[in-house]
């Protein structure tokens, strides 16, 4: 059996880790391909430290470009690469170009795609992630969805419900496995001196980041933010526009925000688990925050994880000042609101994803039904 998976952002790297630790200790013989989209130390290769995966077989480094080019670069060489390995399977994760790229390319040579995270669907095909994994499902083998709702989806779609596995989300794994190891580890709280009630602050999606009015709307609000300090490991993305569009300073200047660069995964968690609120556009932070038992302010209209929003734990409030400052200081102020979002029941599994995947992948090859897609 030979498994051949693919990453290239941040988030890949962090819910493939469980995966690819699994898939080690069960010795199947596997190979890991990194397009290389993400590149600096600290989205990176600061990740295969942090969660001890071996280098990848092969790096691609595609780097930053338009998703045409991105995208056609990374089918180009996957397709010479799996030329080579001739697997049985190619594993993709969530929403990316790599996940364009592998599932395309991967089918087209008649090797069965397995969609790690399938199923997920926000409708808005202005986000690119969205094409993407609508794509990726079309391309797909084996659908591994983390919810009853994704499944639904899929069913929506009229795929076969022999190919779709209720598997939980990986990202439940990785925080289990890596929270006791980051206790023990991170010195991320002493080291940015956080005394108080503390938010942790990611965003990076491109309708947020690249739209100047939508910047500067939550950018006023978080300077409006009172009584809790703002840590904001700010993405690559987001620094450029911050800076271009003059409002890096403006974050700068007030002393209840700390602008630092993307941290390690164990910092994260630790930061993460420590924090009275999140505010976020980021997909893997809404699991991560209910996993946690952390409220989430998401900073999106819509999300493809609405079971975050049913379940009580997670608000949708856009990019308007007043929303969040309402959504924020209701969360501060009243304990009915916070113990609610607090308690909010964890949808996405009990950590044991990435387990299910590799049973399901094995008894399908055993039982041939790998084939039956070619
Ligand atoms: C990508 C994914 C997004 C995912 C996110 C995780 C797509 C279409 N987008 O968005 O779904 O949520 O990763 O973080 O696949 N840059 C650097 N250093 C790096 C990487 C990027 O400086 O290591 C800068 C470059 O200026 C680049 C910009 O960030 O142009 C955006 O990077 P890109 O990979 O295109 O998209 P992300 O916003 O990271
Ligand atoms: N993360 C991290 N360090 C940071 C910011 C985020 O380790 O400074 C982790 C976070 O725990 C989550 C993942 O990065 O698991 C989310 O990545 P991102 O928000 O870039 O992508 P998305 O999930 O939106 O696709």
């Amino acid at each position: 059996m030979k498994i051949v998976t693919i990453v290239g952002t941040r988030p890949e790297i962090i819910k493939m880790a469980p995966v690819l630790a699994q898939m080690e200790k069960d010795d199947i013989d596997n190979i890991l391909i990194h397009t290389g989209q993400h590149y600096d130390y600290e989205m990176s290769q600061q990740f295969f430290l942090d969660l001890e995966l071996k280098k990848p077989e092969y790096n691609i480094e595609v780097g930053s470009n338009s998703h045409g080019k991105q995208t056609a670069l990374m089918i180009e060489k996957i397709e010479d690469i799996l030329k080579i390995e001739k697997p049985h399977i190619v594993l993709v994760q969530g929403d990316t170009n790599a996940v364009l790229a592998g599932a395309i390319t991967a089918s087209k040579m008649h090797i069965p795609v397995g969609h790690v995270e399938a199923g997920l669907r926000s409708y808005d095909k202005t986000m690119p992630e969205e094409i993407n994994r609508q794509i990726a499902d079309v391309c797909s083998a084996m659908f591994f969805v983390p919810t009853e709702e994704s499944a639904i989806n899929l069913l929506f779609e009229n795929i076969d419900p022999n190919k779709i596995f209720i598997t939980g989300n990986t990202i439940v794994d990785a925080c289990i496995r890596h929270l006791k190891i980051a206790e023990r580890k991170s010195n991320i709280l002493s080291k940015l001196g956080i005394t108080g009630d503390l938010l942790t602050l990611t965003m990076h999606r491109a309708e947020n980041v690249d739209d100047p009015e939508r910047l500067k709307n939550i950018v006023d609000a978080l300077l409006d933010l009172k009584n809790i300090t703002v840590i904001f490991p700010v993405h690559p993305r987001t620094l450029k526009n911050l800076k271009k569009f003059g409002l890096y300073n403006k974050l700068e200047s007030v002393s209840h925000i700390k602008l630092i660069k993307p941290i390690g995964y164990l910092d994260f968690l630790l930061l993460l688990s420590k924090s009275k609120v999140v505010m976020t556009d980021s997909g893997g932070l809404q699991e991560e925050a209910i996993t946690l038992n952390v409220p989430c302010i998401t900073l999106r209209y819509n999300t493809e994880r609405p079971e975050t929003v049913t379940a009580g734990g997670n608000i949708l409030v856009g990019a308007e000042k007043e929303r969040i400052l309402d959504a924020f200081n209701k969360i501060c102020n009243d304990l009915g609101i916070y113990n609610k979002m607090k308690n909010a029941k964890n949808p996405f599994g009990d950590g044991n994803s990435s387990d299910n995947i590799l049973k399901s992948i094995l008894v399908a090859k055993k039982s041939d039904k790998l084939k039956i897609s070619i």
